[in-house]
């Protein structure tokens, strides 16, 4: 199999899976004063060291979640449930994640105002419109991606964060798709906004570095106002409470760990990975278009998101998938319904252009043999999805 869904979720890493069993198989709640219990606590005090370090943030910031839904979720949600009397309305860029995009949704249904903000051509969140955006009257919060996870665009999240911090507004940015691909530093990212405004919460997911699904964490700011979601025990400064997940947050720890100390190579090796699919894909395809940033050091280094006009991106996927290749569309299919990538059409693309979009993502496991086997199928894949040949799957 070539599997070239990476940023769906990627291979879990075998050493973190070994910690993650050699850790679970420990008994002990880390909230109990007895030693099993404090032993418990120690691995997990260590783990959420561990990952501060690797996030750049303080231990005592890093939250542990069950992933970057409820990441996002905790710092969205939580923000706007602790807003200031009279500030009601959330910045929302275009083309985020549906789990920002849906909770500002369901906020707004409750009465928060959205102030949108649209994205450049080629996927980014312009600096001055987020700086308008965030300037505009009544905002309680702004939110935005580091890295678009579907076309891979890098946001300039210092500058952003630099904004919000002037216009005294708390900023949440989902670092799903970046974390393990870009440097992250919270207490860079921060700069030395005042208590409460500019970058206060960011949101990473460990299924997409090599931690087992389930994983996650929210680094919060000690000076955030944040309400929880969840009631309970009071765990983790209160902000998350429930009996913590001692073994996922030393996997998670690990494979933070190994993601950062293999960062910098790993981008090299597999932009160059990229770059070879990109160009294959065109020189067999040369209708085929690719989204996003064409510099390649604006974009994720190992994203590709390519429209191929005319043909249905489910038409492509099948046969990608026949010839034993997953990829995806733009977008995430819900109930097994492909709904038009709303990151493509937020690039300025039509519906129907959006409906042809597949995207190919590469990971710590993604090798050559990839690029062969896509480079392999593509051109016939594509005549056949267009219908300019017959398909002997039909
Ligand atoms: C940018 C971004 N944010 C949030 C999420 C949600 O994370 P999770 O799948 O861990 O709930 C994803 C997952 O694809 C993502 O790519």
């Amino acid at each position: 199999m070539h599997y070239l869904d990476h940023a769906a979720t990627t291979d879990l890493r075998p050493e973190a899976a070994e910690e993650w069993l050699r850790v679970a198989a420990e008994t002990g709640n880390a909230s109990s004063t007895h030693a099993a219990g404090q032993r418990a606590r120690r691995i997990l005090e260590e783990s959420r060291e561990r990952l501060a370090a690797v996030l750049d943030a303080d231990p005592i910031e890093v939250v542990f979640t069950s992933g970057g839904t409820e990441s996002v979720n905790l710092a969205v949600q939580g923000l706007w449930r602790s807003r200031a009397e009279g500030l009601d309305a959330v910045v929302l860029p275009d083309g985020e994640h549906h789990a920002t995009l849906d909770t500002v949704a369901a906020l707004a249904a409750e009465g928060a105002g959205v102030v949108a903000v649209p994205l450049d051509g080629v996927g980014r969140i312009p600096v001055s419109g987020f700086a308008d955006a965030v300037a505009s009257q009544g905002v309680s919060l702004a939110t935005a991606l580091v890295a678009n996870n579907e076309v891979g665009t890098i946001n300039d999240a210092e500058a952003l964060s630099a904004v919000a911090a002037r216009a005294a507004v708390p900023l949440h940015l989902d670092a799903v798709a970046a974390f393990g691909h870009l440097p992250v530093s919270f207490r860079t990212l921060r700069g030395d906004a005042p208590a409460g405004a500019g970058l206060v919460a960011l949101s990473v997911a460990g299924h997409k570095i090599g931690a087992p699904a389930g994983t996650g964490a929210l680094v919060v700011a000690r000076t955030a106002r944040l309400a929880p979601l969840l009631h309970g025990g009071g765990q983790q400064r209160g902000l998350r409470s429930g009996t913590q997940d001692v073994s996922g947050a030393a996997a998670l720890a690990r494979a933070a760990e190994l993601a950062e100390a293999e960062r910098a190579a790993e981008a090299v090796r597999i932009a160059g990975i990229r770059d070879s699919l990109v160009a294959g894909i065109r020189s067999r395809v040369p209708e085929a278009v690719l989204l996003g940033d064409p510099d390649p050091s604006g974009r994720l280094p190992g994203n590709a998101n390519l429209l191929f006009p005319g043909a249905p991106s489910e038409s492509l996927l099948f046969l990608l998938d026949q010839a034993g290749i997953s990829a995806s569309a733009g977008s995430a299919c819900q109930a097994g319904i492909a709904e038009p990538s709303h990151v493509v059409q937020a690039l300025g693309r039509s519906e129907a252009e959006a409906r042809s979009a597949v995207r190919l993502t590469l990971g710590r496991t993604s090798t050559a043999a990839d690029v062969d086997a896509v480079l392999a199928v593509i051109g016939d894949a594509y005549r056949r999805a267009t219908g300019s040949v017959r398909s002997d799957s039909r």
